[in-house]
């Protein structure tokens, strides 16, 4: 049985020009030309006894007049009786084509696509545009040939709505993902389909940062949530403490020393000497001697906070004795006042209190392994949704990073024969990973914990989900890095041009799409899919809590008033509880 069968009506011109991938197709009639279109796939026969094509698509489509050069042009203008010459016009229609596989028979005779093309079609071979039942009997193809153990059930094609879409669940994860969109385009819910899909498997292993408690009530996942100022003091299960003695030297130092002040360069020493003294301290009252030789400033050892500022105090205030008898300033008098206040400051801000005044169980040495359980423990719970929307946002950066790199290096120190592979979903990462000139040292923290994650997190099994509706916005070190790309409607233009730029140069025509795309509506391109495929998403069953309003249909409801009195009260006590 043949692959595919086309008469007349499915030409669309004959191969003028061939570069490895790229092929230029001449295209003679008007009609012919109107058959093609950007994103369109186009089948070339290549020669040989046995049925094999590639298959190809479009991403351009060009009319223009060229200047025939007449024969009588030619004769020079002063010879006699030469008549004046004017250049014909007539017109070049050429459609360009990226070839994107190759469609032959298996050993058993049955048709199969793959992505490998070891010939390039002949100059003046036919092409044909694929639609209608050739279209269906290629994208139904393509559907069971994506159908693996390890896909993962999309939507269905635009091209064919009929065609189931699968993604490879493998190859999505395996190099990064990246998933942009302008607001209201559909990435939470596509990210609610994702988790939704990976839920049903035994021991799936992710962890989802949610920034606006948008998918605090999915049922499937399990839900940590940093205490708001009303929570502190209190342990319960769901509250996720961040203990100040997590952070990292860097993390500390983006958090407590200001920079431009000109002892910096003191505080930090003087503030590390604390930090180091006082780890070491708690080590020798626990009993844990051997951990000192491996003790650094970044090891995650608890330590009073207090001690730090008493010993920072003791140094602002020294004096020493003097030359005659009498007291003189010691070295660092007065070189830490504005550090202390910073670091009293934080101490006693309620919306930190998440960082400070944890409760005692969260200070103990078992602390981290337990708190280490409660983020990566995939046998309790395969997902798991942190929500950060009581962090404030000058710090955000540094707690989702600090996050982020613990969960890694644990991944990382974790033997590797019982290393579950895990994904980080990062929603909303413009907010946390910036791309911009002179970051603050805050973002800059951030960016470099997940950079690391970008570039190793494969070797460890730790993969990124980076979400965000400004790609423009999002740093391009880690947006470079993702091998998937699943793109829904973009409206800005730089947003477009920053995907743009992700993409090889070939599928720029597809990206033109990018601003018509509908709601729900995800162009992917990678290694997670056959084929550039445009993709209308399954709803998710349970929805992300992020409904766009109907504004027109409130409006048109008679209503009560709110009672205003009460949200003063939520915004002076920043919490809605
Ligand atoms: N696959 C889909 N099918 C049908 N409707 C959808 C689909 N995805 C999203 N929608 C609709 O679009 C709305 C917005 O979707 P969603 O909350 O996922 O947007 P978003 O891209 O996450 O926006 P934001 O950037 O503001 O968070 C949803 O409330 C829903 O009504
Ligand atoms: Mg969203």
């Amino acid at each position: 049985m043949a692959i595919f069968t086309f008469d007349q009506s499915y030409a669309l011109g004959r191969v003028r020009a061939v570069d490895t991938r790229r092929v230029s197709i001449q295209v003679d009639k008007d009609e012919e030309l109107r058959r093609a279109r950007v994103g369109q796939l186009v089948a070339l026969r290549l020669p040989g006894a046995i049925e094999e094509w590639l298959i190809g698509m479009i991403d351009s489509v060009m009319k223009s007049p060229v200047m025939e050069e007449t024969i009588e042009q030619a004769v020079p203008m002063e010879a006699e009786g030469a008549e004046l010459a004017m250049p014909r016009e007539s017109v070049l229609n050429t459609v360009r084509v990226t070839l994107v596989g190759r469609v032959a028979l298996d050993a058993g005779q049955k048709p199969c696509f793959s992505r490998s093309i070891f010939q390039v079609p002949e100059i003046d071979c036919g092409c044909n545009v694929l639609r209608d039942a050739q279209l269906q009997a290629f994208m139904n193809l393509l559907s069971v040939e994506s159908k693996t153990e390890h896909s993962l059930e999309m939507g269905h094609y635009t091209m064919d709505e009929k065609a189931v879409a699968y993604l490879d669940g493998n190859r999505l994860f395996q190099r990064h993902a990246s998933l942009l969109g302008s607001t209201g385009s559909g990435k939470s819910w596509l990210v609610a389909a994702i988790l939704e899909q990976a839920a049903k498997l035994p021991s799936s292993n992710l962890i989802v940062f949610d920034l606006h408690g948008e998918y605090s009530r999915l049922t499937y996942a399990s839900h940590l949530r940093v205490p708001g100022p009303e929570e502190l003091g209190t342990a319960a299960n769901e509250l996720l403490y961040l203990p100040y003695w997590l952070l990292n030297a860097e993390e500390s130092q983006s958090m407590f020393i200001d920079r431009s002040e000109f002892t910096a360069h003191n505080q930090v020493m003087a503030f590390q000497d604390a930090v180091l003294s006082q780890k070491k301290a708690f080590l020798e009252a626990e009993g844990k001697t051997e951990m000192l030789s491996a003790l650094t400033l970044d090891s995650p050892i608890p330590f009073p906070f207090e001690n730090v500022i008493s010993e920072l105090r003791r140094l602002n205030d020294e004096m020493v004795p003097g030359a005659r008898g009498g007291e003189k300033q010691g070295v660092f008098y007065g070189q830490f006042s504005r550090l202390l206040i910073r670091l009293q400051s934080k101490r006693d801000d309620k919306r930190y209190g998440f960082l400070f005044q944890i409760p005692t169980t969260e200070q103990t040495y078992d602390a981290m392994a337990k708190m280490i359980c409660r983020l990566m423990d995939f046998s309790e719970s395969r997902i798991r949704v942190i929500d950060f929307s009581e962090v404030p946002a000058d710090i955000l950066p540094v707690m989702v990073g600090l996050v982020a790199r613990v969960v890694y290096q644990v991944q990382f120190w974790t033997e590797v024969n019982v290393r579950k592979p895990l994904a980080l979903v990062c929603d909303e990462a413009h907010v946390y990973l910036p791309n911009k000139e002179g970051q603050n040292p805050v973002e800059q923290r951030a960016i470099e914990n997940f950079e690391k994650i970008a570039k190793e997190g494969r070797k460890y099994g730790v993969a990124m989900v980076v979400v965000s509706q400004r790609p423009s916005d999002v740093s391009t070190t880690i947006l470079s890095q993702c091998n998937n790309l699943l793109a829904l409607r973009l409206t800005n233009g730089d947003d477009q041009g920053t995907v743009k730029r992700l993409m090889p140069e070939s599928l720029a025509g597809l990206m033109d799409a990018l601003p018509i795309l509908d709601t729900g509506e995800v162009l992917v391109v990678g290694d997670c899919v056959l084929l550039p495929s445009r993709i209308r998403v399954n709803p998710p069953k349970e929805k992300p809590i992020s409904s766009t309003i109907a504004f027109w249909d409130e409006w048109r409801k008679a209503a009560e008033k709110p009672d205003f009195a009460k949200a003063v009260e939520h915004m002076r006590r920043q919490s809605r509880k």
